[in-house]
């Protein structure tokens, strides 16, 4: 059975990670994109050398042209500028969506069955542009956020009570921006929901509270102590579980940024909700019932996401 193909479009900070886990958990042979020459030349060779003393046998390549992403099985797509200060975010929304015009065409053209992650900010609004650019079916294009902001507030909890990560998940619904909605009563501890943790004095609501603001946010903590860019590496581990998913179609329930056609009674928006990725990708769209005031904060994330996407269509009519 050939080795499956992931091209990672961008090979920044997050592409040069994710092109290490992908072969750290030996996913397949990787192609590393990038306009700016030399970058993914010089990260994949590097990676690839480091694979004999890791142990992995990974073909690795870095490339400034589109055709060597050719079949790909998954693309990740990290390509685009940070904002910058003095830069609004309607500057930020034009620059990028200009990037991910070029890399919807690039994808379209030389990977129309890949299963495509975005993880480009501002995410909710670049895999609602990306899935238009491309033209690939909706269930095949997905935005990454959820996995990481859970797992920001999974890893808070662990640390908070004590106990493995492994055994804490948490849900989080809603865009990727600080209106995001971890739903506290659907996180749990090895099965016992955070609600009963409190009551069983684990832990007290002001902590939690404070806990739940801390993962909201989560990006904007990492910045202030980065000052030069944005998080990396927990970015590309929640990319590459929801990759992983697809390529052994593990039907994992994650968060993503799912196109949305009336769950949650929202249309034609990309926003967060738990989903079934599998071998056709996005396979369903769990819709759990909300309670009235997790509904208000849904609604309120839900209508800046449409800010954003409107935004978008200022920017770009042909998008609309
Ligand atoms: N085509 C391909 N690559 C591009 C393009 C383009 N049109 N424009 C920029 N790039 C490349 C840059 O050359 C750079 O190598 O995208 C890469 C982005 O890498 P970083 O600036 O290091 O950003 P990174 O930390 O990897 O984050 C990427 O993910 O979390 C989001 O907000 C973050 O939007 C950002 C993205």
């Amino acid at each position: 059975m050939p080795r499956k193909k992931i091209a990672l479009i961008g090979s920044g900070q997050i592409g040069g990670t994710l092109a290490h886990l992908v072969g750290l958990k030996e996913l397949g042979d990787v192609v590393m994109f990038d306009i700016a020459e030399g970058i993914p030349q010089g990260k994949s060779l590097d990676i690839a050398e480091s694979s004999p003393v890791s142990g992995f046998d990974a073909k690795l390549s870095g490339t400034n042209g589109y055709e060597e992403i050719k079949d790909a099985d998954v693309c990740i797509v990290t390509a685009g500028v940070p904002r910058k200060p003095g830069m609004s975010r309607d500057d930020l929304i034009g620059i990028n969506l200009k990037v991910m015009d070029q890399v919807g065409a690039g994808i379209k053209k030389y990977a129309p069955n890949a299963f495509v992650i975005c993880i480009t900010n501002p995410l909710d609004a670049m895999v609602w542009a990306l899935q238009k650019s491309s033209g690939l079916p909706r269930n095949m294009v997905v935005g990454m956020a959820g996995v990481l902001d859970s797992a920001r507030f999974r890893y808070f909890l662990a640390d908070e009570f004590n106990v493995s990560v492994e055994d804490v998940t948490a849900f989080v619904l809603g865009g990727h921006g600080d209106d995001m909605v971890p739903l506290v009563r659907y996180s749990t501890v090895a099965g016992i929901p955070l609600p009963d943790l409190v009551k069983m004095g684990w832990t007290t609501q002001a902590k939690l509270d404070a806990i739940v603001d801390r993962t909201r946010k989560g990006g904007g903590e990492i910045v202030n102590l980065l000052k030069t860019g944005s998080a990396f590496y927990a970015p590309a581990a929640s990319a590459i579980q929801m990759a992983e998913s697809y390529l052994k179609d593990k039907k994992r329930v994650l968060p993503c940024a799912a196109y949305l056609s009336g769950e949650y009674g929202v249309k034609d928006l990309y926003v967060g909700v738990p989903c079934v990725i599998g071998e056709k990708g996005v396979e369903r769209v769990v819709e759990i019932s909300l309670a009235k005031p997790e509904q208000e904060m849904f609604k309120k994330s839900v209508d800046s996401v449409q800010g954003l996407v409107e935004a978008c269509k200022k920017v770009s009519p042909d998008l609309a």
